[in-house]
């Protein structure tokens, strides 16, 4: 590729904006909150580890209905039906479902088998959201019109519901997702808001698709600010094109991020990956003399997101068409902080080089040479951190869990945890060489029993289980 001198000169200007602009993003800091809060109780964690081994994801039930709580009070608005849908896609271990279901809470299912746990579960108010839904899934919430309300993501999955529906003879009330010109690459999902006039004219009087409200997500939000966009924008389009029976509800789906959760590497800003691109830092890794801080993004507690949510509701959905309920749709906030990961030391390779357990297949994916979070040595803990990278078990070197770890020292036996893995982990972890660990429950009155247990071989290859495929020998 040849670059051009006109190339060349903007390239440099560019660079040189970027170095005049070291310090823009988020301030230094480390995430002691969460380090504080994981060493108070290593009594409780090294106990888990000590009695059902290691690796271990340690799920506390405690947690779940404490996040619930916190959540629904935040929302909570006189006058207002506020209904709390946990997004299954964030983390469906069953005892976390049900934990939550008995918090009062309903359910949000993004497949057939979402749908099915939330039925089963006893969920009496589920949505059924996601793109390119299967007829076998449409079907199974027509079986349940009562419990389900479907979130329609296109106008051809409108008509394939209507028909299926009609072949039935059942009636359901649907939401549709909107996306806005706001949401980017997210416009694979739902229709466009300009199509809003369209949808509520496909609705035909005493039709078998009742149209009763619009649904939109933004996912990672550190503050309200996308929300409040998102429905002023909205809150003029709804009131001027209403179904029959008027709008019963908006949801506003996910996406709040829990405070004190994960951190930026500095090597990983835009700054920091120039520098490791030009040979000034190394090209994986902290640079030397790295002091051990990340950059910590602040985040609003979920009480300011909701206040300001709550009255930008009152203000542009309330207002102007009387009475609406509001649905929400949290995963992240709600999964992450029940789950814990309960690591072991097996070696030390060097002082600066440890070897754990578990593997990072036990995440899914390389997430930790990206993204901080802290690693605690719960044996022999320390309000600092201590650099030197710890491993996993898994024959590729992108099996990290950390350049540093919060440790007086690393031992063979000591017991490491990542805390606050209870989102997108366990959904994501992959068979990948090392078996699927296992999950220790913590239930609310701190008694710990085995939730599930590692991935046994027969699990993975059923075939020896039957006699065709027995071993031979
Ligand atoms: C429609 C919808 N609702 C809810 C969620 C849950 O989001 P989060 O886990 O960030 O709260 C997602 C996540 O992708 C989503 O797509």
């Amino acid at each position: 590729m040849e670059v051009t001198p006109q190339m060349r000169a903007a390239t440099l200007a560019a660079v040189e904006a970027l170095l005049d602009r070291p310090c823009s993003g988020p301030p230094p800091g480390q995430l002691h909150g969460l380090v504080r809060a994981a060493i108070e109780r290593r009594r409780e964690y090294l106990d888990a580890a000590l009695r059902f081994g290691t690796p271990q994801y340690l799920l506390e039930l405690g947690q779940a209905a404490a996040g619930a709580a916190r959540f629904t009070a935040a929302f909570a608005a006189p006058g207002r039906v506020t209904r709390v849908h946990y997004a299954f896609k964030a983390n469906p271990t069953l005892p976390l479902v049900q934990a939550l279901q008995q918090a009062g809470l309903s359910a949000d299912a993004s497949s057939g088998l979402e749908l099915e746990l939330a039925l089963r579960c006893g969920f009496e108010h589920i949505v059924l959201s996601g793109p390119a839904k299967t007829d076998d899934e449409l079907n199974l919430a027509l079986e349940h019109p009562a419990r389900v309300t479907v979130h329609l993501d296109s106008f051809a999955e409108w008509e394939r519901l209507e028909a299926l529906a009609d072949r039935r003879g059942v009636g359901i009330d649907v939401g549709v997702r909107l996306n806005t010109q706001g949401h980017g690459l997210w416009t694979k999902f739902g229709i466009p808001l300009n199509a809003l006039p369209e949808l509520v004219a496909r609705e035909r009087p005493g039709g078998r698709i009742r149209l009763r409200g619009v649904q939109f997500h933004l996912s990672w939000n550190r503050s309200a600010s996308g929300y409040l966009q998102t429905l002023a924008e909205f809150g003029p389009a709804l009131a001027a094109h209403r179904p029959a029976a008027g709008w019963a509800f908006v949801d506003i789906g996910g996406g709040y991020y829990p405070e004190d959760d994960e951190a930026v590497y500095p090597w990983m800003t835009p700054v920091g990956r120039l520098l490791s691109l030009v040979g000034q830092w190394p090209t994986d890794g902290p640079p030397p003399a790295w002091d051990g801080n990340c950059l910590v993004p602040p985040v609003q507690p979920i009480e300011t997101m909701a206040a300001q949510i709550n009255e930008a509701f009152a203000a542009h959905v309330e207002r102007p068409l009387g009475p609406v309920a509001l649905w929400l749709e949290p995963g992240r906030y709600l999964a992450n902080p029940t789950t814990q990961l309960l690591l072991r030391v097996v070696d030390i390779k060097a002082p600066d080089v440890a070897i754990t357990d578990g593997g990072t297949n036990l995440l899914g994916w390389e997430r930790l040479e990206l993204e901080h979070c802290p690693l605690i040595n719960l044996t022999r803990p320390a309000a600092t951190q201590r650099p030197g990278k710890v491993y996993g078990s898994l024959c590729t070197p992108h099996d990290l869990w950390g350049y540093a770890s919060y440790a007086a020292d690393l031992q063979v036996g000591d017991v490491l945890m990542l805390p606050a893995q209870g989102a997108y982990v366990q959904t994501l972890a992959q068979r990948f060489i090392k078996p699927l660990c296992q999950t220790v429950v913590m239930a609310a009155n701190g008694t710990l029993s085995l939730g599930r247990s590692a991935e046994a071989f027969l699990e993975r290859y059923p075939e020896f289980a039957t006699a065709a495929g027995s071993v031979e020998g």
